[in-house]
């Protein structure tokens, strides 16, 4: 598969579509659990999507699948390994070539990851990654496509907020200052909040790019492992454990994330983690339809805590011991 450079992972999925010539009004199969910019991304081609839904383990719900499947205009089937966790995707395989439909696989929480030596993103008839959710860099996004293309797009032009935040990442330190003593502290227990929706239709910015080639991919695939195992063994001591069981070096992991009882208790880690100096997250943000349907995955999303994996280990044993 070749590789093409986006501001975004949803500008590589926007630009993925268009390659497809799909037809206007044509049906996209996406995940019900998933983040709002996904829906957007689909909406802006003219395209549709129906849903179908995720287990509590965030595999695919074949069954709910195959229900869905009926429709004609249904042309394509998107599926999402979930926090860098690479999906079973045997019998949707299957059953896509049984309806001829497309595969279109979303790794954007996990960038560089691989699976029997075959890079994530690159299952389906096209793919792609999100690399600015694990490396510090202002834009970038992967396309994963068989044949050669060209694109012209503007580059992504990265702004003082973006400058402000690079320099923060390079000192750990006054970074975690920072994130404890911030008085205005995102509350992630509002699914509500202000969120981004732009549907960028750009190219990765020189800078970024020049940082993503030099990153050592296995060095950070290494770290987040490391710091998986040491979450898992904190939450055990807790008695919570991940909803991933099995984790793997080749993986490139986002988070971990558990569940908790309640909203309550989630609150309570997200608060935990600000006192500490690391951010510690709801996952993601819900379609408002899904919020105000108050449907299971409104409710999931209360119970879901996940774990930030990009800290330095010796750091995250400290806050562990
Ligand atoms: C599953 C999934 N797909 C796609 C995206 C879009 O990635 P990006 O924010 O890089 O456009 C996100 C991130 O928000 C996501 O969580």
């Amino acid at each position: 598969m070749k590789e093409y450079y986006f501001s975004h992972g949803r500008s590589a999925l926007l630009n993925g579509l268009k390659l497809m010539n799909f037809s206007k009004n044509d049906l996209i199969l996406i995940p019900d659990y998933l983040c709002e910019i996904v829906e957007l991304t689909i909406k802006s081609t003219n395209l549709k999507f129906i849903k179908y839904e995720i287990n509590d383990d965030f595999s695919i719900n074949i069954k709910s699948l195959k229900r869905k499947l009926k429709s004609k205009k249904i042309k394509a089937v998107l599926f999402v390994n979930y926090f860098g966790f690479p999906q079973k995707i045997v019998e949707l395989k299957k059953l896509c070539k049984k309806y001829k439909l497309k595969i279109i696989e979303d790794n954007s929480h996990g960038h560089g990851g691989s699976l029997k030596n075959k890079i994530l993103g690159s299952r389906g008839d096209f793919g792609f990654s999100s690399p600015r959710k694990v490396f510090k860099i202002n834009s970038g996004g992967v396309l994963y496509y068989k044949n050669k293309v060209t694109f012209n797009l503007p580059k992504y032009k990265y702004n003082i907020n973006n400058t402000l935040i690079n320099l923060l990442n390079k000192n750990f330190t006054l970074k975690t200052f920072i994130k404890k003593n911030l008085i205005f502290k995102k509350d992630f227990t509002t699914p509500i909040t202000k969120r981004d929706t732009f549907v960028y239709n750009m190219s990765i910015d020189d800078l970024s790019l020049k940082k993503l080639r030099k990153e050592n991919i296995v060095k950070e695939k290494y770290k987040r492992y490391t710091n998986y195992l040491i979450w898992k063994k904190y939450l055990s001591k807790n008695n919570f454990e991940p909803i991933f069981k099995k984790v793997d070096k080749n993986l490139m992991i986002w988070c971990l994330p558990f569940y908790v009882k309640n909203s309550n208790d989630a609150k309570n880690w997200f608060l935990w983690g600000y006192k500490k100096g690391i951010t510690i997250f709801s996952w993601p943000d819900l379609s408002i339809d899904n919020i105000k349907k108050n449907n299971n995955c409104f409710k999931r999303w209360k119970r879901l805590v996940c774990l930030p994996l990009d800290m330095p280990s010796s750091f995250l044993k400290k806050i562990c011991n």
